[in-house]
């Protein structure tokens, strides 16, 4: 018998490369942000003429395309400084890795090609490393570091803003932040507000025809041609402006329902595949999501399920009642309750409003279930 991947015909395909489809893929091409890259890049020019650039901090809403924009100013400046007599650096750190300062400060060190252990050492010690790196010379001159911190918000929720404190009082080192809120700033104390001087820059949320811009440029480079029934790019574009102008979801979208067509054995991607394509990304994150709650939580959403089917209009005290009905008596207090209510709606799986009852009798928070209840009712029960 000879080996059986021989006798097994490879599958046909309507992709020619998935990896332009990749969230991680960088384009060379960034349609509808070159606005915001020169942008970067007027602030980083500085540093070609041996100057340390001012900090910049970006916002935007997910999928805006903050990371891919700065990685590629990020790229543009590196190979812009290698013809130059300048000695400058950008290190990208993405903050959901490395979420404390130490952790940071320990990977710069090693990014830089000093050696210090990720854990261990005392905080002094390792920023002490750090600044060490900036008494080596190259060409006479010193390094000018540009160090991205993506997705600043979890690293300074978590560990406050000590990391910015040691970045802006070493010399020679500028900041960018990356954020999704533009109130991440109410993390950063006053005295390290003030050295922090940034410039800041803005990423809209994409509309329907700059995200059909994108993934024309990427479905060309993904998919071999006239796979695409003519309505797929508009109707993906469409629903990804709706998600807040998203193109990973867009991207996800288009993804998805190529997959959806391989499945079929289909040499043509439908609109109805980017349709399907819809539910089964929702169906995959709303699983993922549930399945990763602690129990108690998943008991609050098993009561809301409950009184949703029911049809009533659920208050949190209705909430609580079905909660500790659910829970056979192993509950948790009321006051926590809203946590859990807030932690569901932050992950999208629920919303609140508050209504008023007229005149005197105070307001009220209906909450309302965000994904199907057949959804919840499976993932809860049988998965
Ligand atoms: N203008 C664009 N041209 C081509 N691709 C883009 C563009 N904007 C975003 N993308 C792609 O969309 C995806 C999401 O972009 P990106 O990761 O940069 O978003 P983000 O703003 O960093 O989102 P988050 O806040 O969730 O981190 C990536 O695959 C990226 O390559
Ligand atoms: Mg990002």
């Amino acid at each position: 018998m000879g080996n059986i991947f021989d006798n097994l015909e490879q599958q046909k395909s309507i992709f020619k490369n998935k990896k332009p489809l990749d969230h991680r893929f960088l384009p060379d091409n960034l349609p509808h942000r070159k606005e915001q890259i020169t942008q970067i890049a007027q602030y980083w020019i500085e540093a070609l003429n041996n100057v340390t650039p001012s900090d910049v901090t970006i916002y935007g809403k997910t999928g805006t395309g903050k990371t891919a924009a700065v990685k590629f100013a990020k790229e543009q400046l590196e190979e812009a400084s290698a013809n130059k007599n300048v000695f400058v650096k950008v290190e990208y750190i993405r903050c959901t890795d490395y979420t404390t300062e130490y952790q940071v400060i320990a990977q710069l060190c090693q990014l830089l090609g000093r050696n210090v252990p990720q854990r261990g050492w005392t905080k002094g010690e390792v920023v002490n490393a750090f600044r060490d790196i900036f008494k080596t010379n190259a060409f006479g001159k010193k390094l000018i570091l540009i160090v991205i911190l993506d997705e600043i918000d979890i690293l300074l929720e978590k560990d406050g803003d000590g990391i910015l404190y040691t970045l802006t009082r070493t010399d020679n080192v500028s900041i960018l932040s990356i954020s999704n809120y533009v109130d991440f700033k109410k993390f950063i104390k006053p005295r390290v507000m003030s050295s922090l001087r940034d410039k800041e820059i803005v990423f809209p949320p994409y509309g329907a025809d700059q995200l059909a811009d994108i993934l024309k440029e990427r479905a060309a480079l993904s998919f071999y041609d006239d796979v695409l029934d003519d309505d797929v790019i508009p109707l993906c574009s469409a629903m990804a402006a709706k998600e807040e102008g998203d193109a990973r979801y867009a991207l996800d979208l288009l993804r998805t329902a190529g997959e959806i067509a391989d499945d079929e054995d289909s040499d043509k991607i439908y609109g109805k595949y980017v349709r399907q394509a819809k539910d089964r990304i929702e169906h995959n994150k709303v699983t993922d999501i549930i399945l990763t709650l602690p129990t108690q939580q998943q008991r609050v959403l098993e009561a809301i399920l409950k009184l949703t089917q029911d049809g009533e209009e659920i208050t949190s005290g209705k909430l609580y009642d079905t909660y500790k009905e659910v829970s056979k008596g192993d509950s948790v207090t009321y006051r926590r309750i809203f946590d859990f209510i807030n932690e569901l709606e932050m992950l999208g799986i629920i919303s609140t409003n508050t209504i008023s009852r007229g005149r005197g009798k105070g307001r009220t928070n209906i909450i309302t279930l965000q994904c199907g209840t057949d959804l919840l009712e499976s993932t809860l029960y049988f998965a």
